[in-house]
């Protein structure tokens, strides 16, 4: 038997790299993933990932940064599956690199609309079906440039920032009402948004493995296996906490 056995959980930015991985880490625990993003296809193809393992799963699109779509996210799940026990609210973009003082301003609101207000968005919702259960869990992705600045990546460090301060207050918020609620800080993990960046700048690749003392990146598959710990019994004591998964970069 799994730790997640039967356990219904929703992630965001599941069509793809840390999200798809999750799924996956997740479904293999026993959950009932609920793989949720903007692209169709990508998500199509986690669910059908998932299937393939043995696992279950469905795919529900929606963009975070519509209230709508995310209240109709919830209640269909809920709908469907009567329960929402965890959630992994990660989906997110990098912009467009520019000094702080050149960032276009519609890059910069993109940028707040997907990572910040999409997580506030998805933590609402979740966080009203959550207390009318009693209990749940929610997983947030950061970065480790939530911790620390990032040259010329002023809006992504600044929304990793601040899901580092709303996660901490509804952690203490909801505590009482059995949610858990924690942060999660990949470094450079090789997928996804990391992949995207060297896919312009090739030439950053060994700048960045040598930043990190263990010396590669990180597996997709590391961080989605902290993440299902994160959802499991096995961390009942730990909420409105940031945990950092970067080979030991910021240490
Ligand atoms: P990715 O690009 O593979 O995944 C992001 C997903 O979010 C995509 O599938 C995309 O379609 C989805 N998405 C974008 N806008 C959306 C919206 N409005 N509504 C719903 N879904 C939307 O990138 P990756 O790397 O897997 O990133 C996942 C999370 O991990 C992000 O929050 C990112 O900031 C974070 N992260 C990634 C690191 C890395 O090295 N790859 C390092 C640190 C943090």
């Amino acid at each position: 038997m799994g730790q997640l056995e039967n356990r219904v959980i929703l992630i965001t930015g599941a069509a793809s790299g840390i999200g798809r991985a999750s799924a996956l880490a997740c479904a293999h625990e026993g959950a009932v993933v609920i793989v949720s993003d903007v692209s169709d296809e990508g998500g199509g193809e986690t669910v059908d990932l998932v299937l393939k393992s043995g696992g279950k799963a469905q795919f529900m699109r929606t963009d975070v940064t519509k209230a709508d779509e995310v209240a109709h996210l919830v209640a269909e799940i809920v709908r469907i599956h009567g329960r929402l026990d965890c959630a992994h609210n990660n989906a997110g973009i990098t912009g467009p690199a520019f000094l702080t003082g050149k960032y276009p301003e519609e890059a910069w609101n993109e940028v707040v609309a997907i990572n910040l207000t999409g997580v506030w968005l998805c933590m609402k919702f979740e966080l009203e079906q959550m207390v009318s259960q009693g209990a749940g869990v929610i997983v947030n992705t950061s970065s480790g440039a939530g911790l620390r600045g990032l040259p010329y990546q002023c809006a992504y460090s600044a929304t990793k920032h601040a899901i580092i301060g709303l996660s901490k207050t509804a952690a203490v918020e909801y505590a009482k009402k059995g949610i858990r609620i924690n942060v999660l800080c990949p470094g450079f993990i090789d997928v996804g948004l990391t992949r995207q960046v060297l896919a312009k700048k090739p030439a950053l690749e060994e700048k960045y493995k040598a930043l990190v003392p263990m010396g590669r990146f990180g597996k997709e598959e590391e961080v989605a296996k902290t993440v299902a710990w994160m959802f499991s019994e096995e961390s009942s004591f730990m909420t409105g906490h940031t945990l950092i998964i970067d080979g030991g970069a910021s240490a």
